[in-house]
């Protein structure tokens, strides 16, 4: 697409909402898509903005307060329920066992968790911003924050959903994509609720530098945690994710699978890490490799899990009990992906059947 195309496009969207200090922002935010790969995804998911409109504020821009005021109140489409997203679930569940082969057998199970847990791990408990509520991605600049490399990947494998069902938020879909993939992966069941909108706001779009740089130490990852909200027991827990999926060198400048059953969801991540690993020789980034058969990596931060005694504890529990990290995990992921989004007082969760279980009966 021409850079007029999308001035053009762009400028569309502005004139829908009748706003010229949006007109303003989108120009900002043209600027700084451009050559980030996310062009095609920031299109898609703004220009189907308006098929949205049960759950965006009827086209009106919501401006956030600043500070801890900022309210994030789920709003479900009218009229959507447990079964609609399940139709949602099975979507996505079917085109994943489309392409099993995909990033050498990974399949797409890592993509969309990772797409999952950025989108939500930009939340500070501190000022209540970021996090997964207003879908922000695809917005300048927290689609070109470096951390974010790659996931247009995932953005895009979802889209077309996004076309099937057009009352579901980018928010809701993306969340929605990662708790898919770790129970057809085999992971224990994800909570989950609904209620993220398609905000437009610039003021909404976390600044760069909130998510994990993977070469620091144990210190620094406990902070960074602490930022959203989390205790170190959560920390180790959410961090058995990199079971699934695998490092890429033009995404993130490390490389490789951190085992071998990188499509399923297991505690192998702990039982590895407390094997021995050594400082890979090359001449990319600071990772290890591990020591028996020299395939394996993890990374800086991983490896922090290890050395830090507050983490250590947690590593050896998930690493003999399989059950406690999968019961640990569901329940700190569940609340990941809801940072900052306010539900209503007993609000249930949605818990999701298996493709598998629904074969079943
Ligand atoms: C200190 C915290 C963390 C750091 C520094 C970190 C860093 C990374 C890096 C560098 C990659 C490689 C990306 C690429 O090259 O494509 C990656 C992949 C991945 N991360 Fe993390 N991560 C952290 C925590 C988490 C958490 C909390 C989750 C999920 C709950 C997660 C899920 C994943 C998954 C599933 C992949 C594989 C992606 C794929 O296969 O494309 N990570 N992570």
């Amino acid at each position: 697409m021409s850079t007029l195309a999308l001035k053009s496009s762009i400028s569309r969207i502005a004139k829908a909402t009748g706003s010229s200090s949006r007109a303003r922002s989108s120009t900002f935010l043209l600027s700084g898509l451009i050559g980030t790969g996310a062009v095609a995804s920031y299109l898609y998911y703004n220009n189907n903005k308006n098929n949205n409109n049960n759950n965006n504020n009827n086209g009106k821009i919501v401006k956030p307060l600043l500070g801890a005021a900022i309210i994030k109140n789920a709003q479900i489409p009218e009229g959507k329920g447990i079964q609609d997203y399940q139709s949602v679930y099975n979507a996505i569940a079917s085109k994943i066992e489309e392409h099993l082969d995909f990033d050498k057998g990974a399949g797409y199970y890592g993509q969309l968790v990772r797409l999952s847990w950025h989108t939500s791990g930009t939340y500070s408990k501190y000022d209540n911003t970021g996090g997964s509520y207003a879908g922000t991605m695809v917005y300048a600049p927290e689609s070109s924050d470096g951390e974010n490399a790659g996931l247009a990947v995932g953005r895009d494998f979802l889209v077309e959903f996004k076309d099937k069902f057009p009352w579901i938020s980018r928010g809701d879909l993306w969340t929605l994509g990662g708790v898919v993939a770790v129970q057809e992966a085999g992971g224990p069941k994800v909570p989950w609720r609904p209620g993220r909108t398609d905000l437009y706001d610039a003021a909404s779009v976390p600044a760069n530098g909130r998510l994990p740089d993977a070469s620091r130490d144990g210190k620094y990852v406990r902070d960074l945690f602490k930022r959203m909200g989390f205790n170190d027991r959560e920390t180790v827990a959410l961090i058995g994710a990199h079971c699934l999926g695998q490092c890429h060198t033009y995404n993130s400048g490390f490389d490789g699978a951190w085992g071998p059953q990188f499509n399923r969801f297991t505690n192998d991540f702990y039982v590895r890490l407390l094997g021995g690993w050594h400082v890979r020789k090359w001449d990319g980034k600071k990772q290890y490799q591990d020591d028996e058969t020299n395939t394996f990596m993890m990374l800086p931060t991983d490896i922090a899990l290890k050395e830090e005694s507050y983490f250590l504890k947690y590593v050896k529990e998930y690493a003999k009990d399989e059950e406690l990290f999968f019961k640990d995990f569901a329940k700190a992921y569940s609340t990941l992906l809801e940072l900052g989004v306010s539900y209503p007082r007993g609000s249930k969760p949605f818990i999701f059947k298996t493709v598998e279980e629904q074969e079943d009966e």
